[in-house]
């Protein structure tokens, strides 16, 4: 093995990759799921039946558009920011509805892929031309730390699909603070959270029948074995989840199936698994109002309101700072 203070790695994925590999226990870090290839399954999981999460904040939207756009203008001139912006199937409905009502607004969508948004773009234009868009490729963080440029105009900032259920609390609150201090008086914060429910509902959103969500799981590997010359062979890994009613906490698992040494050229390391030892690859929180309002209040912001669909699935709530 490498003297690791010697190591100069060729990217942070491949020292990530390294510390997570020769912790104990082992992990991954989730975010490196989404390559191209893992962003393409991502969007498989969002079209399965047992993934609940985009099908109720579909509903959500649908049915309380005309309260969100109007919370949302409050007659000024404001402009929308969406963090992790995506195919905008959602957001189309909050667009449509603002443009039918003729409020003055940007639409300014950041994403890390400059290829959705430029589709983003294409689609708009097409769809729904009214929107005058700006679009800005870049990271949540590149984007925080322009926010607070944009004070010229009220904003809103508008963030879907529980992506913040990726973090444990203590950097849920650091995001979300991170938020907090570029928003002014009358900005808003539009955040989705999925919420605590029937475990074997949720079991079955992180676990499906077909193995896609398995598939997304192993992206990890994959991009190990592609890019950093790894030998990871996927048969010997066993997809696995677990979901904590009592924490809200989905986890998600790489268990090795047998005793196994797997090499991986680029970290010049040979990882040794013990049979059954786990890789620890995802978190995905589930909440409740009171750990919401918690959260909000360890970051300087305060609940306003909130949107549920009619079975409290999943929640989208207004915040605004304290
Ligand atoms: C993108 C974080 C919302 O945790 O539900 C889906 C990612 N992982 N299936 C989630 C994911 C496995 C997803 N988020």
């Amino acid at each position: 093995m490498k003297d690791q203070s010697a190591t100069l790695f060729e990217s942070v994925f491949a020292e990530d990759t390294y510390k997570g590999l020769t912790s104990y226990p082992k992990y991954l870090h989730s975010k490196y799921i989404y390559d191209k290839k893992g962003d393409k399954i991502f969007q498989e999981i969002m079209a399965m039946p047992e993934y609940y999460l985009t099908e109720c904040e579909f509903d959500i939207l649908k049915q309380n558009k005309v309260d969100i756009a109007r919370i949302f203008s409050s007659d000024k001139d404001f402009d929308l920011i969406e963090l992790g912006a995506g195919d905008g199937k959602k957001t189309k409905v909050l667009l449509k509805e603002l443009v039918e009502k003729e409020y003055k607004f940007h639409y300014l969508p950041v994403d890390i892929s400059q290829n959705v948004l430029d589709e983003l773009e294409a689609a708009l234009k097409d769809e729904i031309p009214e929107v005058a868009v700006k679009t800005q490729q870049g990271t949540y963080f590149d984007t925080l730390e322009k926010l607070a440029e944009y004070n010229s105009r009220k904003k809103v900032i508008l963030v879907l699909g529980s992506n913040i259920g990726n973090l444990s609390h203590s950097e849920a609150v650091d995001f979300l603070r991170n938020i907090a201090v570029a928003m002014s008086e009358d900005d808003m914060l539009f955040m989705g959270f999925d919420q605590k429910k029937d475990p074997e509902v949720i079991m079955n959103a992180y676990n499906d029948a077909a193995g896609i969500t398995e598939r997304f799981n192993k992206n990890l590997l994959v991009r190990i074995n592609q890019e950093l010359d790894g030998e990871f062979d996927l048969e010997k890994f066993k997809h696995w989840e677990t979901y904590d009613p009592e924490t809200g906490t989905a986890r998600s698992f790489l268990v090795s199936k047998e005793a196994q040494r797997v090499r991986i050229d680029k970290l010049d390391l040979e990882v040794k698994f013990d049979a059954w030892e786990s890789i620890h690859t995802e978190i995905s929180q589930k909440y409740d109002d009171a750990v919401v309002s918690w959260l909000a209040d360890e970051a300087g912001l305060v609940v306003e309101r909130d949107f549920a669909d009619s079975e409290n699935c999943f929640k989208n709530y207004i915040f605004r700072r304290k």
